[in-house]
């Protein structure tokens, strides 16, 4: 399974990929307005930094104008991949881009109609939101693994990319259902490091390490 890092920020995206685990970034108009920067270069230094798809989401609704942005979009970096909306508007577009050979990623999806209407118009990624549906009492990884066998039933080549997953637990469960790709903020990437038996495992080979270093500095000392 892919791992891509659900954020705009240039220090998370930095400290994810010195760790040689990421495969893509997802932004959204909401992470690149807390950057308060121009989309462009904010979006071209992602770029150069994380070689992996970079999904961009364009600043309207409207099928001509999602065309327009993600056509420029495409001309920031090669590897840019243009977000398009679940609407008739989005497929329009993506249809549009897709024949210039544009990679969209289908956004907002919250139904298995949904993906399936992002497959059949050759979406690239399809993105379901699973902390979002989690939120309104659904059961957004129960979305995910429809998703996936729906898909595989009829070898659609759509990715199915989990996405606004809150916590290490959604990770874990996009992988068993076989889910290709899952996008995370940075919080989560770090905490998927986390077990406190590392921490007490590795504290104790320190300590040990520690000891013997002192051990024979000891008795290199004494013996002059
Ligand atoms: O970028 C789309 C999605 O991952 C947003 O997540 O946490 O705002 O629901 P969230």
């Amino acid at each position: 399974m892919e791992f891509f890092i659900d954020t705009a920020s240039i220090e998370e995206i930095r400290a994810a990929q010195s760790w040689g685990i990421l495969d893509g970034v997802t932004t959204n108009p909401t992470h690149v307005a807390k950057e308060g920067r121009e989309h462009k270069d904010l979006i071209q230094e992602i770029c150069s930094i994380c070689p992996g798809p970079v999904s961009v989401e364009p600043t309207v609704a409207d099928a001509q104008g999602m065309i327009r942005e993600g056509e420029e979009f495409a001309t920031w970096a090669p590897n840019v991949v243009v977000k398009v909306p679940i609407t008739p508007e989005g497929v329009r577009a993506l249809r549009a881009l897709r024949a210039k050979g544009i990679r969209c990623n289908v956004t907002l999806v919250f139904s298995l109609a949904q993906a399936l209407i992002a497959a059949k118009a050759g979406g690239t990624y399809v993105s379901p939101f699973v902390g979002r549906l989690d939120d309104a009492g659904a059961d957004g990884m129960e979305l995910v693994r429809d998703i996936c066998d729906a898909y595989r039933h009829y070898g659609f080549e759509t990715k199915v990319l989990a996405a606004s997953l809150r916590h290490p637990v959604h990770v874990i469960q996009s992988a068993l259902v076989g889910c290709h790709v899952a996008t995370m903020p940075f919080r989560v990437m770090e905490q998927l490091f986390n077990h406190p038996m590392t921490d007490i495992g590795l504290e104790k080979f320190l300590a040990d390490a520690r000891r013997l270093k002192s051990e024979l500095e000891i008795r290199r000392a004494a013996r002059g």
